[in-house]
Parts: structure tokens; sequence; C-alpha cells
């Protein structure tokens, strides 16, 4: 869902975002059962609830210039999400800091943020009112970003918790491409949808990346990433381990997964 972002006088002109010596962590409980008893024996002793923290992003340094088409890859569990998450500022970095220039509209996971009792189009416009633009400028966009969606007949004006997950992938990605942002952060938004969707979403990825708006996007459709982005960057345990041309860190990365070159390697990581 769209958010909004502040613009911080520090930046230079030239950069969208600006991660600096980024860390994010996250405390995990890690007591097998919550029960109350549990509770309370620990309670009684003065113990308090055993906890681990596992770093997902350390120590992360990127600079994002305006206009550039940015491709994250690694393997599950990287920190690839936390880092999108952070950038849109719905995770707070635990050390280091984030300077984001622009309004940033996210697709992060599917739909998130779709309010399940509402229609499609009343979620439609719920997106643009949270990512900053006025009832006028969404009531004029709704259609398109409704017939984009392209919902079997009437689904639009149901509620989205009647709509199969490929349905509801179609309305959140085209309420993230349709609504002009400055800065398009997609997760994984690459697979919504049939391959009929998946054309027409790769078609409207290629006239945006062409746009001057910063994109960042998170996925595993290697060859895709390497159509669209200029430069990629792989995130390893947490830590940025290559950043530069995309064929390059593609191919560095399914180096390192051991997986070879076939073709169907490229989609399916
Ligand atoms: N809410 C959370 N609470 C605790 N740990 C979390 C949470 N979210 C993620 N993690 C942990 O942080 C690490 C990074 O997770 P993240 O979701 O960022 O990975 P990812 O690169 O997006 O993986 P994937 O490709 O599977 O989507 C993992 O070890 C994960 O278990
Ligand atoms: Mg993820």
């Amino acid at each position: 869902m769209p958010s909004e972002s502040k613009l911080q006088s520090s930046l230079p002109s030239d950069l969208a975002i600006r991660i600096e010596d980024l860390s994010i962590s996250y405390k995990i409980n890690v007591e097998s059962k919550k029960t109350l008893k549990n509770a309370v024996m620990r309670a009684s002793k003065g113990q308090r609830v055993k906890t681990k923290t596992v770093n997902a992003i350390s120590n992360l340094s990127l600079d994002i210039p305006h206009g550039s088409v940015v491709g994250i890859v690694g393997a599950n569990g990287a920190g690839k999400s936390t880092l999108m998450r952070s950038i849109a500022g719905i995770l707070p970095p635990t050390t280091g800091r984030i300077t984001v220039d622009g309004k940033i509209s996210t697709l992060l996971a599917l739909g998130v943020g779709f309010n399940p009792a509402l229609s499609g189009r009343d979620n439609i416009i719920l997106g643009g009112l949270a990512s900053g633009m006025t009832r006028a400028e969404i009531e004029a966009q709704t259609d398109a970003i409704a017939e984009f969606a392209d919902l079997p007949e009437g689904f639009i004006d149901m509620p989205v918790r009647t709509y199969s997950a490929g349905m509801y992938g179609r309305v959140a990605f085209s309420v993230a491409v349709n609504l002009t942002p400055d800065i398009l952060l997609l997760d994984e938004a690459l697979s919504a949808g049939d391959a009929a969707f998946k054309e027409k979403s790769f078609a409207r990825m290629r006239e945006l990346c062409k746009q001057a708006s910063t994109i960042l996007i998170v996925s595993h459709a290697l060859a895709s990433l390497n159509e669209l982005c200029d430069t990629a960057i792989w995130i390893n345990k947490g830590k940025m381990v290559a950043h530069g041309k995309p064929n390059e860190i593609t191919d560095q990365y399914l180096t390192f997964l051991n997986a070879g070159k076939l073709p169907f390697s490229y989609e399916d990581l």
C-alpha cells in the first residue's frame, strides 16, 4: 500500500534513497509453549521470556539515484523483504538511517493493507488516499485501475474477501503501478496473476522503467530482473555481497546457488 515519506534536505539532489549503515534485528520469543501455566510459573520464579535476536539486515549502505531501477536478489530469508519494509517506513531501523526523497508506493506482500470487507473499487480509493492523493485525483483513475485489474464480471464491486489469491494480486498490482508514485517498491509482485496478467504487468513495468520513476524490485524471476533493471544487488544473510550490472549479479547469485544456467533456473529460483 502506498505510504507518505519524508523529504530530508540532507539528501543530495540526485538521490531518491540513501541507506546508511542500516541494521535491522528482530527479537523472537523462543519459548516453545505459550501457555498461561508457563507464564505463571515463570512469573513466580521471576524469570523473563527467553528471546533470541535475528539480525535480518547488517550494516548495509546503498545510494539509489532518482530514476534507477534496482533489482534485489537473494535466497529465502536473506533479508530482502525486511529491507523493503524499512525503506517503506513500515519497519524502523534498529541502527543506521534511511533517507527518502519522494512519495513511495509499495506492493510488499500482495494486498497488505486491503480491507477485506470492502470492495475492490473501494480498496483502490483507500490506496489512493493512503498515498496522499485527493479524492478527485483518485476518482479520475479508479476506472482505469479497475480495468487494468480486469477481474471477472462484477467482482470489482464485491468484497475483497471473496477474491481468489490471483484476483487479489491483480488489484494490488494495479493499484501500486497505476498511482504514478515517485518511488515504487515491489516485493515478488512480478509473479502476480496468471500468464495473461503477467504479460500485461510486465508491459506496464517496462513502461514505468522507461519513465523517470525510481523502482526497487525483489524477485526470484532473474530473467525479468535482467531485462527491467539497470542495477542489481545481491543480499545474503542480511549483508550486501554484490552490487553491479544485473546480468553479472544474477550470474554470481546463480553460481552461488550451484544451480547452473539452465533456462528454467532463471524463472524458478
Ligand atoms: N516479523 C519477523 N519476526 C522475526 N523474524 C523475522 C520476521 N520477519 C522476518 N524475520 C526473519 O528475518 C530474516 C529475513 O527475512 P525476510 O523476510 O526479510 O527474508 P526474504 O529475503 O524476504 O526471504 P524470502 O525470499 O523468503 O521472501 C529471516 O531469518 C526471517 O526468519
Ligand atoms: Mg521476502
